[in-house]
């Protein structure tokens, strides 16, 4: 592995490439990362990096979201195959016939979506900033769509008291994660307080001290006096939480929530897509144009 690590640096230099990361890859990923993230920072990240090439460990809606935000870039995608499978739960046409059916509604997409759907969309927003973008950037009068995700709709709906027109979408890494789970934990850990994903079911989060975003939940940790978190999300978070938290102690909520997509960019393949320059992100001018408003009016709100 050390090996790998030193080829990635040299041909990084060589390439004059940044590597940045989500939050739930595998650790060594993170690791040689130079900016690890949630959606939103990694979005911000693409969109000021002055590099000329990314290289995106994540899945693709992330590296598809990079190249929006910084078309002149090469943005790598180091495995092809790390989709999302919530982001592929709507297409361009079903959302286009979900407009036809109520004409004159806002289109609200979380960022967990195809380029060519965000195309579709009036604005987006992640799960750090979905609240926000409701409450400020819409007034309050008109129908919202909010696609794709049916957990997160419902999340914000509480949280604004606004109603949406949902679609059926869920993240089946968050949606797997139980409420006996979270029993089961809190039994276990009594004094932990309880990060939520927003992705989880409402009767999960009904169980939070907090909801966040990966990056809220990293944010909270650091500031919070309890030594003990339970952690409702992806496990590949708490290899962050534990190297900037040594003295705190992290417990996941459900060892079984593993996103395989996001395990699929493995350290050999960074340094593959370092050396073949592949697999890069390429989109239509139109669809960047289009889905670029979306995403802009999201990073209007962070
Ligand atoms: P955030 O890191 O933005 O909270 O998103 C979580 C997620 O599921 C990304 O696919
Ligand atoms: Fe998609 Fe869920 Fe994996 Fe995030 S954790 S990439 S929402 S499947």
């Amino acid at each position: 592995m050390e090996e790998v690590k030193r080829d990635i640096e040299q041909l990084k230099k060589m390439r004059r490439a940044v590597i940045v990361a989500h939050n739930y890859v595998l650790p060594e990923v993170q690791d040689v990362a130079d900016f690890v993230g949630d959606s939103l920072g990694l979005s911000i990240a693409a969109s000021t990096i002055k590099a000329e090439v990314i290289v995106f460990c994540g899945v693709f809606f992330m590296a598809e979201t990079a190249k929006i935000l910084s078309p002149r870039k090469i943005v790598l995608l180091p495995e092809r195959e790390a989709g999302c499978p919530m982001a592929d739960m709507i297409t361009p046409s079903e959302l286009h016939t979900l407009k036809e059916r109520h004409p004159g509604a806002t289109v609200l997409a979380y960022v967990n979506t195809s380029a060519a759907v965000k195309a579709e969309c009036d604005f987006c927003c992640t799960s750090a900033n979905a609240v926000k973008v409701v409450r400020e950037g819409l007034s309050g009068e008109e129908e919202i769509i909010f696609i794709p995700d049916q957990y997160l709709a419902h999340y914000v709906a509480q949280k604004t008291g606004r109603s949406f027109i949902t679609w059926p979408g869920y993240c089946p890494v968050h949606a797997q994660i139980t409420a006996e789970e979270v029993e089961r934990a809190r039994r276990l850990h009594p004094q932990a307080e309880i990060l939520i994903h927003p992705e989880c079911r409402p009767e999960v989060v009904e169980y939070a001290t907090c909801v966040l975003s990966t990056e809220g939940m990293c944010r909270y940790v650091r500031e919070s006096q309890a030594r003990e978190f339970l952690i409702g999300t992806e496990i590949g978070i708490l290899h962050r939480l534990r190297r900037e938290n040594p003295e705190k102690e992290f417990y996941p909520v459900s060892e079984g929530a593993v996103c395989t997509n996001m395990k699929k960019i493995a350290l050999e393949k960074v340094r593959w897509a370092l050396e073949t320059m592949e697999y890069q992100i390429e989109l239509p001018e139109l669809v960047i144009h289009r889905a670029r408003r979306s995403i802009e009016r999201m990073l209007q709100f962070v």
